[in-house]
């Protein structure tokens, strides 16, 4: 959850504060619990301005957006992996509501300065994201995950990343997860907030089990959304470049851009598995049950079903 900023250390003094980074509290901002210092510069965030050429990709944390956004990516540059490899991609795509490092220029100002069209990433929850995107009429990229490797993945990110709050045993963070006492919320209401939204604004709603299933088709759903051919060439070099071990070797989309001090790769890698159904290494039945049982009360109702292995 850094961004590329995090890299221009001024001083000695600068990495000496990185290096005694204090893990991140959680504070509420209209019922939904947030990093603290999200909810300090909150107002910012409310009050930026969309464009209506932009596009956000939006997911719950660690539904598959850097994947989405380095798919997005190649499909912008046509293929072209140099120019995809020019930036890492937490510079390429601003992440709106992260705010790291005082003295640098916050995302919010970064894509302010940015030409249009631009490209943002958000994790904030259907409520929270900023009217303007509404009004501007901006299209969005949702990436959903299922429940069960969200919360696994969601988990160990926790524990390499000295930015995000602690994670306490993985029974503790999994009554968090499921009571959407984690950062940015209830998964469930994250899903289910998205879904609806999607039946009244320009929104291409993804699965994960879906693009790993059967990339090629969901890189053309995605090239078809923002009007962009993408003959069989193409969609061969974007699948080819975004494949998890490719992602994971690269250094402009692996995340070893940020200093091991805020996240420790020795401890559990960003780029982690990349599978469906890794959940199993993870949970105990009793606590497969119990999040079963959330997801059939929760979902109850709703139209939309997820996939906890393929
Ligand atoms: P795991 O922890 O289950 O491995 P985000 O980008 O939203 O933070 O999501 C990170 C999750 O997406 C991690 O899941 C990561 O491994 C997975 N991921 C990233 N790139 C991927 C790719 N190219 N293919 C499959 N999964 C990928």
């Amino acid at each position: 959850m850094a961004q590329g900023k995090v890299m221009d250390l001024k001083s000695e003094k600068d990495v000496w504060d990185l290096q005694n980074i204090k893990r991140a509290q959680l504070v509420d901002v209209k019922e939904v619990p947030l990093l603290d210092t999200t909810a300090e510069k909150w107002e910012e965030v409310w009050r930026f301005k969309a464009r209506p050429d932009d596009l956000l990709i939006c997911t719950y944390p660690k539904a598959g957006t850097t994947w989405v956004q380095e798919i997005v990516s190649m499909i912008q540059h046509g293929g072209d992996t140099e120019k995809c490899d020019q930036l890492p991609i937490t510079e390429r795509i601003p992440f709106l509501e992260l705010f790291i490092n005082d003295g640098c220029p916050t995302s919010l100002e970064v894509a302010d300065a940015m030409p249009s069209p631009r490209t943002l990433k958000s994790h904030l929850p259907v409520q929270l994201l900023p009217p303007s995107f509404w009004e501007q009429k901006s299209k969005i990229i949702y990436v959903a995950r299922n429940a069960k490797d969200n919360a696994t993945s969601y988990f160990h990110f926790h524990r390499m990343n000295k930015g995000m709050p602690e994670p306490g045993t993985w029974d503790q963070f999994l009554e968090n997860f499921i009571e959407g006492k984690v950062a940015w919320g209830s998964w469930f209401d994250h899903v289910i907030g998205w879904w609806k939204a999607k039946n009244h604004y320009p929104i291409l709603y993804l699965f994960y089990e879906d693009i790993k299933e059967d990339p090629a088709k969901e890189i053309q759903k995605i090239a078809q959304f923002l009007n962009l051919d993408l003959p069989e060439v193409l969609l061969n070099q974007v699948m080819q470049h975004t494949a998890f071990e490719n992602m994971k070797q690269n250094p402009k989309t692996n995340f070893t851009n940020v200093p091991s001090f805020i996240m420790d790769q020795s401890v559990s890698a960003f780029m982690r598995k990349g599978t469906v159904g890794d959940w199993k290494n993870q949970f105990t039945v009793a606590q497969s049950e119990w999040l079963d049982d959330a997801c059939a009360q929760l979902l109850k109702g709703i139209n939309l079903t997820f996939r906890t292995q393929l």
